[in-house]
């Protein structure tokens, strides 16, 4: 359904949405159809790129991190590797974070939702100092809400589903912020399979067990682990391509936010 009362009416600061995902699922286009979306729909959001690698971004963006550090230049200086190299530019970045957070409280007047993409290398974020930092302050501040990032088409293998799921669960864990689960590029398979499986147990289970290439114990204890996560996070299915799912998405958003108001 369409939300009528803008976000900004009943939250005081911008929503903040962490975009993360394993490399290739679509964060990129995401974030590019979510702004091109949102500045058409509603009010332009407020985009900051912690890629220090990427080569090019391809929506407009308001912080980048790359006009804060060189990446080319930290590898050289510290003589690292790309992936050192990326997470001692977000480290670097992370230092100067308190005036992302300037930035983005001036705009609370004019700003309902400020969209964070990551680096293309997830667990540059998730296991790393910097990460932390940056989504533990996010959290502390504004209403705060990590968009993962699924590649559906990937997915429709069980074991690949879970997989992704296990990876997601253990963000969830780290993080302790209100998560959606964005399952991108619907325009190719549905997603539909994805929501059965996580509503019905035993559909997955038989899914699973079509798939030869399992371990079936563990896979049944895993799932069952899952079950417990899946009642904790709201999944909708996106396409970054075509916006398929925008309004369901920023009804998650919204339910997502509620939630971070009532447990944060
Ligand atoms: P990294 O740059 O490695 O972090 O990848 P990313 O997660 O940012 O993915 P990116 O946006 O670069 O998309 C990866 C590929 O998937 C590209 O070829 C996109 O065109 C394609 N893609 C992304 N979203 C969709 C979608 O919704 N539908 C379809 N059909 N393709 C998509």
């Amino acid at each position: 359904a369409e939300i009528d009362q803008p976000l900004l009416e009943r939250h005081k600061k911008p929503v903040c949405l962490i975009v993360l995902g394993m490399a290739g699922s679509g964060k990129t286009t995401f974030v590019q159809q979510l702004t091109g979306l949102l500045h058409m729909k509603k009010k332009a959001p407020y985009v900051i790129n912690l890629d220090p690698a990427c080569r090019e971004v391809p929506y407009p963006v308001n912080i980048d991190i790359r006009d804060t550090v060189n990446y080319k230049e930290v590898m050289k200086q510290y003589s690292l590797g790309p992936n050192g190299g990326i997470v001692t530019s977000l480290n670097l970045f992370a230092t100067k974070f308190d005036q992302v957070i300037k930035l983005i409280e001036k705009k609370s007047e004019n700003t309902e939702i400020a969209i964070f993409d990551t680096p293309g290398q997830i667990e540059v974020f998730t296991w790393s100092a910097s990460g932390s930092i940056i989504s533990e302050t996010l959290g502390a501040l504004f209403p705060t809400v990590v968009v993962y990032v699924i590649d559906t088409v990937r997915s429709v293998s069980p074991v690949t589903f879970m997989s992704n799921m296990l990876y997601a669960c253990s963000i969830l864990y780290k993080l302790r912020l209100p998560f959606i689960i964005v399952m991108n590029k619907i325009d190719v398979v549905s997603h539909k399979f994805a929501l059965e499986w996580m509503k019905d147990f035993e559909m997955f289970e038989e899914a699973v067990e079509r798939d030869k290439s399992h371990h079936a114990n563990l896979s049944r204890s895993l799932s069952l682990t899952l079950d417990e996560f899946y009642k904790d996070i709201t999944t909708v299915g996106f396409s970054a391509v075509t916006g398929e799912g925008f309004e369901e998405f920023l009804a998650a958003v919204d339910a997502a936010v509620v939630e971070y108001e009532t447990e944060y």
